[in-house]
């Protein structure tokens, strides 16, 4: 493990002398278990939008790596995350997504909790424990929450310090787009995918591979019109826009937006995508029309599951035609996302290889050193915690 890290520490000083991730960090079972605990325990993940549980009592249940969350709107309207486990003996209080009314109610032996987490009854524990002691006791780990342009985010790490302050960059550059007000289309979910969670949210940010696997299809928004943004040690994002070589372009196969342009946007807006992720686990692309997103849930060191969403400004959804237009967008991404997917099973596969060795970068993969520096960093700190807790 710890020639791992070093490798991976000489790799992301820069882009001439660097080289990108040894393979262990995409196939081995001991380096997934260190990134769960150094990455997905103290970042900030995304688990949706805050239109996805609209009323009191929605929820969406979500699986990170070992973790099963819930967010749920409370009877307040505030938004929550759980861990939804019974405290009895720890069956899932929920599953997928849906309504549930003012309580979660466990399937197993019937002991309840309203939407703010704590025990409200337990049938049958009276001679054993007073339902007043029980509640003290018995009720779902609760998370902290944020709420960023819309994104629902929540810390495993009850100190983690706020994300909102690293987007700086990020949140000005969308401004103009208003995504906290956008409105959700219903999520499409791909399950067991046989890849790493990593090559998903690099596929997003690396403009490279768009002139070769994508082809004619991308030639819209070429590698050449990329502009990388600069990276600093604390930003919570890595993004960069893509020039188009015509306004108002869009990934379907008309690569023309299909959808009304946002009426905010200006002249630069309508003539870029801007292609961003916020590790570990959120990517996007905001086009003139919209914004399309994915969350990567990683469920072990070769295997994720995604959710898919697209974002428009309410008076779009509105349009005549727009479930036909919106199938055809749909549609577009889906061939995009195929070819990624391909080449991802492929790379993956490649990495199990012993032969394989750490590569160059292009100058094209600038975003790429970016997220390896990002995550070099979670690495390093939870390694020397790791490291002095053992020590001491
Ligand atoms: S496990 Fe939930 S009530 Fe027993
Ligand atoms: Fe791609």
């Amino acid at each position: 493990m710890l020639r791992v890290l070093d490798q991976i520490e000489d790799g992301v000083k820069d882009m001439q002398s660097g080289w990108n991730l040894p393979r262990e960090c995409y196939v081995d079972q001991e380096f997934y278990d260190f990134e769960q605990e150094a990455v997905f325990m103290r970042s900030w993940l995304c688990l949706g939008r805050v239109d996805e549980i609209k009323n009191p009592g929605d929820f969406v249940r979500i699986d990170m790596g070992d973790e099963p969350l819930v967010m749920v709107r409370d009877q307040n309207m505030e938004i929550r995350v759980f861990t939804p486990i019974c405290a009895h003996r720890g069956h899932l209080l929920c599953e997928g997504s849906g309504n549930a009314g003012r309580l979660f109610r466990c399937p197993f032996h019937a002991w309840t909790y309203g939407l703010d987490g704590h025990l409200i009854a337990a049938p049958s524990m009276n001679d054993t424990i007073g339902l007043k002691r029980l509640k003290a006791e018995a009720h779902l780990p609760s998370h902290k929450v944020e709420i960023w342009n819309g994104f629902v985010f929540t810390n495993l790490d009850p100190n983690a310090k706020p994300l909102t302050p690293t987007l700086g960059k990020l949140t000005k550059t969308l401004e103009p787009y208003h995504i906290d007000k956008m409105v959700s289309m219903p999520v499409a979910e791909i399950k067991g995918c046989d890849w790493n969670w990593k090559p998903q949210l690099e596929n997003g940010i690396e403009p490279y591979h768009s002139a070769y696997l994508h082809g004619m299809l991308h030639d819209f928004a070429h590698v050449r019109l990329t502009s990388f943004v600069e990276f600093d040690e604390d930003d919570g994002a890595v993004y960069h826009p893509t020039g188009f070589y015509y306004p108002d372009a869009g990934f379907n196969p008309t690569g023309k937006a299909l959808m009304p342009i946002i009426p905010t946007l200006g002249e630069k807006e309508r003539n870029e995508v801007i292609f961003a992720s916020i590790p570990p686990n959120l990517g996007f692309g905001a086009v003139p029309e919209g914004l399309f997103y994915y969350l990567v849930l990683p469920a072990g060191p070769g295997a994720i599951n995604l959710r898919i969403g697209h974002l428009y400004p309410e008076e779009s959804t509105k349009v005549p035609l727009f479930d036909h237009l919106y199938k055809i967008a749909q549609d577009g991404l889906v061939v995009f996302h195929n070819q990624d997917a391909a080449s991802t099973a492929s790379v993956q596969r490649g990495n199990r290889s012993r032969f394989r060795k750490p590569g160059r970068y292009s100058f094209q993969e600038e975003s790429l050193l970016q997220f390896y520096q990002w995550l070099q960093k979670r690495y390093r700190e939870y390694a020397s915690e790791a490291r002095q807790a053992q020590e001491a």
